[in-house]
């Protein structure tokens, strides 16, 4: 597992929304060569804020290949979910599982639900910048921790302090650094496209500063980490690396540029093996 596809960006089964299907059925994108994040599930369907007919109230591009958006969780549920895609067409994949539990019971619950699906782990996702998602996070994890016996990985927002992460690491395979980043703290004077939903989460390359001070207040962590929050290059996978990440996902640049996350991933590989 060195590259990954973040939640959200090829959608729940990994061979991405409709607009991306002529680039997987013609090879441009290839999700085989990734571990896949899935879009996050709730335990039962949310509404949130996304709707098929007019996507771009709830996203909205940036200068500089960022985006903002305010999906909100919208996603059919977990039943669904485990309905749908286990175990068609995920065999083929590398799947881990993202579930956003908004209590410890719920969480345990969840965990409960993927056990035997075909998934190589669930990733908890406590930091969506655009549900309230920094009460309850320690009993949350701990929850998670004492569930499953499946791979765990937790994905913390920059909104996230270094103590409560350190604090709730021991429980995890691997932190996944960072999520989105809400819009008041990239830009502090500026009113959002998106105001009327909160503002939303800023992702692209203007994240990479946030990810990077993320990636050293946890230097020395002990549990391998996860960096994503701008990568569109590799020399930016190049210098989370140096800052002690071990992996790599990918979400916007999909929407900018969706033949790079490949062509990167290759190229980092085919560099490791000279080295
Ligand atoms: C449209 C959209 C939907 C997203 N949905 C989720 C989600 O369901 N769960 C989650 O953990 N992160 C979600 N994210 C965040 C991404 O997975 C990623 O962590 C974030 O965008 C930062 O990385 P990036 O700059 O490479 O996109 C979403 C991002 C975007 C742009």
């Amino acid at each position: 597992m060195d590259f990954l596809v973040s939640s959200g960006a090829l959608a729940y089964s990994g061979y991405g929304w409709p607009w991306d299907w002529p680039l997987v059925w013609s090879g441009v994108i290839k999700p085989e060569e990734f571990t896949i994040d899935t879009k996050s599930f709730t335990r039962y369907y949310r509404e949130g804020n996304y709707r098929w007919y007019r996507p771009w109230s709830v996203l909205r591009p940036l200068a500089g290949g960022c985006w903002v958006n305010s999906f909100g969780l919208s996603n059919p549920g977990l039943a669904w979910g485990l309905r749908k895609f286990n175990p068609y067409p995920w065999e083929d994949l590398n799947i881990i599982l993202s579930i956003f539990p908004t209590s410890p019971e719920e969480c345990s619950e969840m965990c409960q639900m993927a056990e035997g699906a075909k998934i190589v782990g669930i990733e908890v996702d406590v930091s969506c910048p655009n549900v309230d998602s920094t009460r309850g996070v320690v009993s949350i994890c701990r929850a998670a921790k004492e569930s499953t016996s499946i791979p765990l990985i937790a994905k913390f927002g920059y909104q996230h302090p270094t103590w409560l992460i350190r604090e709730v690491a021991p429980y995890f395979q691997a932190l996944h650094l960072i999520n989105a980043v809400l819009w008041a703290t990239v830009f502090p004077h500026k009113k959002s496209p998106l105001a009327r939903y909160g503002g939303g989460g800023v992702s692209g390359p203007i994240i990479q500063p946030f990810c990077e001070d993320k990636l050293k207040e946890l230097a020395g962590v002990g549990v391998p980490i996860i960096a994503g929050g701008g990568i569109d290059s590799i020399e930016v996978v190049k210098r989370y690396a140096e800052l002690g990440a071990s992996a790599f996902s990918f979400g916007t640049l999909f929407l900018n540029r969706p033949w790079e996350p490949n062509r990167i991933a290759r190229k980092w590989r085919q560099n490791s093996l000279s080295l």
